[in-house]
């Protein structure tokens, strides 16, 4: 904590006896908030501007104290600045820096303010910033994934649901899934602005302030949008924290969906891809080892930053009203998923860069497992204006008998067709080709390649 000139925490007056060592250790957060100094700094400058300005310092105090913050500041950024662990957090040892550095007048600068007030607005500024970088990441990522996507129009996979093969599609349709999950994932950082845009400074320690102060003047300085509205209110509320891990959450579970396809799709079994030597790593036993280690490192770290949701959730949970210790935790909560979900984004990509698509194998289990049948059905339904259900049934028993014989639906002759149902053609077996099938899934949002190229034009348009 903070010392005063007889080297005891600015709030000891009342308190005679030395705080116990332990909780002197364990209490600081000085470690995980001297990341917020310079939010710190720029939120007191704005604060005793204000002060100023509403003639609540003089000028000559409000010079004293923008010079001293000013040389903190420089001092932090060239790592000059001691960090003293005895210091509760970031706020306190500003302040007892700058006792230092102005004196007496330094005491000034907590007028009208708390930190309950101080350590949300620097928190808020910081996540404003955060959010931009997180945004930013997806942006990068959503225009790689792009990239890949264009190359890979005509590249046929099979889709699968319960992990059994289900119908054709291109292989630039399943990536550009992840596209609007990444932009899902950005629109909800930009929803998160609405609430970070309101300014708790000026709330104090519960109740309010009774010196004049303009909460509107630090409001438009530091770029929020209106001030907070109820004080009780402010220095209670953490949703704003809530939000972020959860929309980082949301974006690390996607992260974490295509890891696990990736891995599945690299397996021996599927075969589908190949990682490349620059995101596997080998076995300490087995020479023919590449792991894909990278991958299962993103959905590893998915469960971490669940984690920290569910640790700001519990902490919250029947917290009475308003500011209590418990909540300090909320920074490093936030900071450790910010830093992880930066990391994941920026691996994503590293993966992205670094895989090798097996057209043949694909294509070859695109063909297995009827993955036409569905269009066989749809053309029976078209052509002799059957019920989907009736066509669905001739279609099964034409499956059956592809099994039993051992072929493919294209392999079955007219005569083995018709066996099944006498108005069947050629003309429907002809028409079952995978590359046929994807061609003909035109509805909007499907798999054909017409509609990749447009959606992909407006894909690229967003960014
Ligand atoms: N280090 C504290 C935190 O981050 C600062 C708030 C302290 N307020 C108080 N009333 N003790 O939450």
């Amino acid at each position: 904590m903070s010392k005063n000139k007889n080297n005891k925490p600015v709030w000891s007056t009342r308190i005679k006896k030395k705080s116990s060592n332990l909780f002197t250790k364990v209490g600081s957060s000085l470690n995980i908030d001297k990341r917020l100094y310079k939010q710190d700094i720029k939120a007191s400058t704005v604060h005793v501007e204000m002060l100023f300005k509403k003639k609540i310092i003089p000028l000559q105090v409000k010079n004293k104290i923008v010079w001293g913050l000013k040389k903190i500041f420089n001092e932090i950024s060239r790592k000059k600045f001691t960090f003293n662990n005895q210091a509760e957090d970031i706020h306190m040892s500003i302040e007892k820096r700058l006792f230092e550095l102005v004196g007496e007048d330094a005491g000034f600068i907590h007028t009208a303010r708390s930190r309950n007030d101080q350590v949300l607005v620097d928190f808020k500024l910081w996540m404003m910033e955060a959010s931009e970088d997180i945004i930013k990441e997806i942006n990068t990522t959503i225009n790689l994934i792009i990239k890949i996507a264009e190359k890979n129009i005509f590249t046929i996979m099979p889709s699968f649901t319960h992990l059994k093969n289900a119908q054709p599609i291109s292989f630039a349709h399943y990536i550009l899934a992840y596209v609007e999950m990444l932009n899902r994932d950005r629109k909800r950082f930009i929803n998160n602005k609405d609430q970070l845009l309101e300014n708790p400074l000026g709330v104090a320690a519960v109740a309010g302030t009774s010196f004049d102060i303009d909460r509107q003047y630090t409001t438009n300085k530091l770029k929020f949008k209106n001030p907070t509205g109820n004080s009780i209110d402010t220095v209670s509320d953490r949703d704003f924290v809530l939000d972020f891990l959860y929309s980082i959450s949301v974006c690390s579970n996607h992260i974490s969906r295509f890891a696990e396809e990736f891995i599945l799709w690299n397996s021996d079994a599927f075969d589908l891809i190949k990682l490349k030597d620059k995101v596997v790593t080998g076995s300490s036993i087995m020479p023919q080892k590449k792991n894909p280690d990278t991958l299962e490192y993103l959905r590893g770290k998915t469960g971490n930053v669940y984690g920290n949701l569910f640790s700001m959730l519990t902490i919250l949970k029947g917290l009475p009203l308003s500011y209590f210790k418990d909540l300090q935790d909320d920074k490093e909560l936030a900071f450790k998923s910010f830093d992880q979900i930066k990391i994941s984004l920026q691996l994503m990509r590293e993966i992205l860069n670094n895989f090798i698509i097996n057209k043949k194998k694909m294509i070859k289990l695109a063909e297995t497992g009827y993955t036409t049948a569905t269009d066989l059905a749809d053309y029976i339904v078209r052509e002799y204006k059957y019920p989907f259900r009736k066509a669905y049934l001739i279609t099964s028993k034409i499956v059956n008998l592809a099994e039993k014989k051992g072929k493919t639906l294209n392999q079955l002759t007219i005569n083995e067709i018709k066996f099944v149902d006498k108005k069947l053609n050629e003309d429907a077996l002809k028409l079952l080709n995978i590359e046929n099938s994807v061609k003909s899934k035109k509805s909007y949002g499907g798999t054909s390649f017409e509609n990749i190229k447009k959606m992909i034009k407006k894909y690229k348009k967003h960014v």
